[in-house]
Order: C-alpha cells, then structure tokens, then sequence
C-alpha cells in the first residue's frame, strides 16, 4: 500500500526525544525533496511529561480521534521518573496506543553498521543482518487472571496466556511476508514446545500451517533458550525471527545489544493493514542523565524515519536515509561520544542530512 501525502504526527516526548527529533525530521525534509513524497508534518505536545504535569494527564481525551487523522506517528521517547513513575508515562501514551491502533506487529532490525563497535568478537557489517517480528497485543502479556486468599497460607496467583488462531496467524502471516521479500527467505519461530506444553505446541502447529503458503520460505525453529544463546554465538543464521509477545520482548532487545549500542537502534510498532496508524521510534528511551547537552546520538531517531518511510510505501526514500547512515558513520567523523567522537546532536543529524 502506498500512502499518498502522507500525513504525519510528531511527537517528541520527553528528555533527548526533544534533542533528537529535529534530526530524524531533517533527514526526512530532505527525502521529502528528494523524492517528492510530499509528507506533512503536524506537531504535537501531549505523550509527554511536562503535558502531564499541565493538565493531570498524558494525553487529551480526544487523542485517538486526533491521531487517527495521520497515516502514521513519528516518536522520540517518553519518561522522566523523577517527575512522573514510568508506569504512568508508558502506560498512559505507548501502551494506548498499541492497544488503541491495534498495532500488533512489532519489527525491529538487527544489524551491525561500519565504525560501531560490536560487542561480539570477529563480527563485521554485513555478518548480522536479520529482522526481530514480535507479537505485540496477546499472548503471555495478558490481564486475565487473579489472586486469591491474598496473606494467608493458600495464596495463589494466576495469569493466564492468550493465543489466539487470529492473533497468531496474523504476526505469522507478516514474518512470512518480510521473509519472502528478502533475498536470503528464511524464517526462524522461537518457540518453548518442551516446557509450554499447551500454547507453544499450538504456535508451532500454526507456523507449519502458514509455512504450507510460503513455499520459497525456509523454516526452522529453536527453543527460545538455545534461541537466545545463537543471537550470541551464531547471529549470522538469522533472517527473519518471528516471536510470542514475551520471547519477542526479550530478542528483541538482545538483538540491537548484540550489534553495539541501543542509541542507533529503530523499530516499529506497526498496524500493517493501515486501518489504524502505526508508530515509529528509537529503541532508546529518554535518557534523562544526559538530557540537556546536545549528546544524544540521533541515528536511532533517523533510521526510525527511514522504516517509516518504508511502511508508507516509499523503500527508495527509506533506502536514502539508511544509506547516508552507514556512510556517516564508516567515515567516522561527526560522531556523538557515544560512539567515540565529540560531535553534538545536530552535528552528526546535519551530517547525514547533507549526505542525503
Ligand atoms: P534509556 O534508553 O533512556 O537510557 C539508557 C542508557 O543509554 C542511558 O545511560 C542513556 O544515556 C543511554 N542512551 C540512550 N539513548 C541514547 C542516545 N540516543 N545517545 C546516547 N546515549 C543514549 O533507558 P532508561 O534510562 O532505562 O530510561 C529512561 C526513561 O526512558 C524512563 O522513563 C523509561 O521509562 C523511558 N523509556 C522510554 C522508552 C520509549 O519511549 N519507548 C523506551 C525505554 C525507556
Ligand atoms: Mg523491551
């Protein structure tokens, strides 16, 4: 699907979500020309905590409503703990969102790119390359359950996991789909059928179903354990890697950990149908003890625009902005100290707009 003038909601958030956003939206205004996409910027102050401490809450009442007008919502981060407990912040904007937009696939790139160090011994760029998909609305994050005889000696707690034939066809479905597009169309379910005798044999029923549609695609599968160890040992094996709610969570932080530093890592939180707008942002959250200085490193912020562009159907334009990162980056100069230089912010989000 190709979105035609796509219209979008920025949304800086809090702490280097501010610092960091002018530089995802420069690279953006300038494949905006290049390409003549034609995208609108509209600005927004809510999802924040500053809003919070203004108006008691996170968010307007009519945020929904407000947001569904945009063909997608382009994030920085939101938290600051020592105003607002982060459960307040989260669970007032991100988590309604998912909820609200049925944004149920969340799609993160694993990749190691030139000049960042790789914490894994004798890894080059090119060697990790792969795609975490994870479940992202059911599953083991559900609120079904309960406590019973609470402090007394037969206190007990339930929660119940939720596998839905429909949810899990669904983020099964779009693994599926990605693997077919790339060129390597290799699939990898992580799954727990020894241990989780009833949900996981049942995920992988469902992977060896939708795998009878994708002919050209290699499946295998991995206990999510052994699974976790290989991102480790041998992350060259992976393509695509499509995960429950929970395992997904996991590997989906292991991954960008395993390619160097958070502070670059994008992803998405996608309603791939667009009935409903999906959510691009920095892995990274909003890192208040070095807010303030102009040090974030804003790639994160700038590859998140680069999928962004991706999902609204211009992949030559996404292309642009991933192309002129690794090029920034191999060059080595303009780098925040996170990645060993002393370029501020803007610096290094100005360098990869000119390289653009
Ligand atoms: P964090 O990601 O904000 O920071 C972790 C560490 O990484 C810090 O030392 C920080 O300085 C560094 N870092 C992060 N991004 C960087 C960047 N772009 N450049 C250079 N260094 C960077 O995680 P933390 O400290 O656990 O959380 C801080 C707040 O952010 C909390 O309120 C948390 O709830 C929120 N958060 C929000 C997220 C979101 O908006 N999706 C995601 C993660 C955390
Ligand atoms: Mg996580």
């Amino acid at each position: 699907k190709i979105f035609k003038n796509p219209q979008i909601a920025v949304i800086a958030g809090d702490g280097i979500g501010k610092e960091v956003m002018p530089e995802g939206l420069r690279a953006l205004e300038a494949v905006n020309k290049k390409f003549n996409i034609g995208m609108q910027f509209d600005h927004f102050d809510f999802a924040s905590c500053d809003y919070y401490l203004k108006h008691g809450k996170m968010m307007p009442d009519d945020w929904f409503d407000t947001l569904m007008q945009y063909d997608a919502i382009f994030f920085g981060a939101v938290g600051m703990p020592d105003i607002l407990p982060d459960h307040v912040s989260l669970w007032g904007s991100l988590i309604q969102f998912r909820r609200g937009f049925d944004q149920y696939v969340n799609l993160r790139p694993v990749r190691l790119l030139p000049g960042v160090p790789c914490p894994l011994a004798n890894r080059k760029p090119g060697d990790i390359d792969f795609f975490v998909v994870r479940e992202n609305t059911e599953g083991e994050y559900s609120s079904v359950g309960g406590k019973m005889f609470p402090d007394t000696d037969r206190e007990f707690v339930i929660q119940e996991s939720i596998f839905t034939r429909q949810g899990v066809d669904r983020i099964l479905k779009y693994a599926y789909d990605l693997a077919q597009s790339r060129p390597k169309k290799h699939l990898t379910s992580a799954t727990k059928s020894n241990g989780i005798a009833i949900t996981m044999p049942y995920w992988d029923e469902r992977v060896e179903t939708m795998a009878k549609q994708f002919p050209e695609v290699r499946t295998d599968k991995y206990h999510i354990d052994i699974l976790a160890a290989h991102f480790v040992m041998n992350p060259d094996r992976f393509d695509v890697v499509v995960a429950s709610n929970l395992f997904g969570d996991i590997l989906s932080d292991l991954g960008p950990a395993c390619t160097g530093t958070i502070a670059v890592a994008p992803s998405g939180s996608i309603n791939p149908e667009g009935k409903f707008p999906s959510l691009f942002e920095p892995v990274h959250g909003s890192a208040p003890d070095i807010y303030g200085k102009m040090i974030a490193n804003p790639i994160g912020q700038i590859w998140s625009g680069s999928m962004m562009l991706d999902h609204l159907g211009y992949p030559e334009a996404g292309l642009a902005i991933f192309t002129a990162i690794e090029k920034v980056l191999a060059e080595g100069k303009s780098l925040t100290p996170d990645l060993g230089g002393s370029a501020k912010t803007d610096d290094l989000g100005k360098a990869i707009a000119a390289a653009i």
